[in-house]
């Protein structure tokens, strides 16, 4: 039968179901479905045909047409489903990734020499017991200053040049009276407390004193990130990175702060001969206080790290002072410990043997392609090229 000429619901039906099984493309189904469910489609037209008729003839055929309405419908959508699962198991397998490739070829970005050296320090912290604690580089002044002993008027201050950032806008309302703010006591509160003065992190020291806060001692922590101080030459950044460490519990001294640097650094520069100098120094949070060199030996015309010919200064470090552990909430009769802050892009160039801090943050492709490191190698203790300074 012509399907052109068919008015009857069942043959219709058959048809369209027929032409929608064959549809063997998006595109195919969707001319099937205009055919049938378009605006001259054949199902549109047989609904249509409904309003013309009496009230009996509806009731006779009015079941049958919205039932094919409905099969025609539920039978392209089923078929819809069909074809695009069928296409995307197309593209699926199409596009497959190989995941066997090496990285290298599918994905040739580097790690950064700033990454890979916070990740080797990690890893040989961890080895001797230390976790990793964080704490943001927005701080309060509290935080970054008081509370590591360094009051408002003292000239520490000054030695590291802080960024402060613009005291927060005041609140709406504030300052013009109780009536334009609808008063009440959150409001009043608010206005009696001000808000602290706001700094760029000038150190990760201010992790001490988060860490303390936070957990009880014995503490083994080691705190890696950013901060900024406003300075620019070929050794400063304005933002560079330290790694704090500290320790917290009974009876420690100088002695473990020394076995820790020493078993620290020789891992880290992997050589034995690696010596240390302790050397007396001020910090505000310690007391001692020890600069920390270390020792380097002429070789080839070029200073290379170990032996004790000459020094070149590491780290700052000394025996947490008993202010920063009372304003911690601890009794410095009953805890002591040590801490240390030592520059990790200083320990990328003297072990990489870069000797310009500024391309470690300049996104140069070619330099981080020449000093990254490969994304599959795993933090190494071994991948070093020898120190030099
Ligand atoms: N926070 C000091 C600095 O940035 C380093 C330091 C850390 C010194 C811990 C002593 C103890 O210069």
């Amino acid at each position: 039968m012509d399907p052109d000429t068919m008015t009857d619901p069942a043959d219709i039906s058959k048809h369209l179901l027929a032409a929608t099984e064959a549809a063997a493309s998006l595109d195919a189904l969707e001319v099937v479905r205009v055919e049938a469910l378009g605006k001259q489609g054949r199902v549109t037209q047989l609904l249509k045909t409904l309003g013309g008729m009496s009230p009996e003839e509806r009731l006779a055929n009015g079941p049958a047409i919205h039932a094919l309405r409905e099969a025609v419908t539920a039978a392209i959508a089923a078929r819809k489903a069909h074809l695009e699962q069928v296409a995307l198991d197309a593209q699926l397998a199409s596009e497959a990734l190989d995941m066997t490739l090496p990285v290298d070829a599918v994905a040739p970005g580097t790690i950064h020499p700033v990454s890979q050296v916070m990740d080797e320090m990690a890893e040989i912290f961890a080895d001797l017991g230390f976790a990793v604690a964080t704490g943001p580089e927005i701080e309060d002044d509290w935080h970054n200053f008081s509370a590591l002993n360094i009051p408002e008027t003292h000239p520490a201050r000054a030695m590291q040049d802080t960024f402060y950032l613009e005291p927060k806008a005041k609140a709406a309302g504030d300052g013009q009276g109780p009536s334009s703010d609808g008063g009440g006591f959150a409001a009043d509160a608010d206005r009696a407390k001000p808000e602290p003065p706001m700094v760029l992190r000038t150190h990760t020291s201010p992790v001490q004193i988060r860490t303390m806060l936070a957990q009880k001692p014995p503490i083994r922590i080691i705190a890696p990130g950013r901060v900024y101080r406003s300075d620019w030459d070929a050794t400063h950044t304005p933002m560079f990175h330290q790694i704090e460490g500290l320790v917290i519990d009974k009876g420690i001294t100088l002695g473990h702060l020394k076995w820790t640097l020493e078993t620290f650094l020789k891992a880290f520069f992997e050589r034995d001969d690696i010596v240390l100098r302790l050397r007396p120094s001020y910090f505000p949070f310690t007391e001692p206080s020890a600069e920390v060199d270390v020792g380097w030996t002429m070789v080839d015309g070029r200073k290379r790290l170990g032996g004790s010919e000459g020094w070149m200064e590491l780290l700052g470090s000394g025996m947490v002072h008993p202010r920063v552990i009372a304003a911690c909430g601890l009794d410095p009769a009953e805890w002591q410990g040590f801490a240390f802050g030592v520059g990790v892009d200083r320990l990328a160039m003297l072990k990489y043997g870069m000797d310009d801090l500024r391309p470690f943050f300049e996104a140069d492709v070619r330099w981080l392609k020449h000093h990254g490191f490969s994304a599959l190698d795993v933090p190494t203790l071994s991948g070093g090229v020898g120190a030099s300074a």
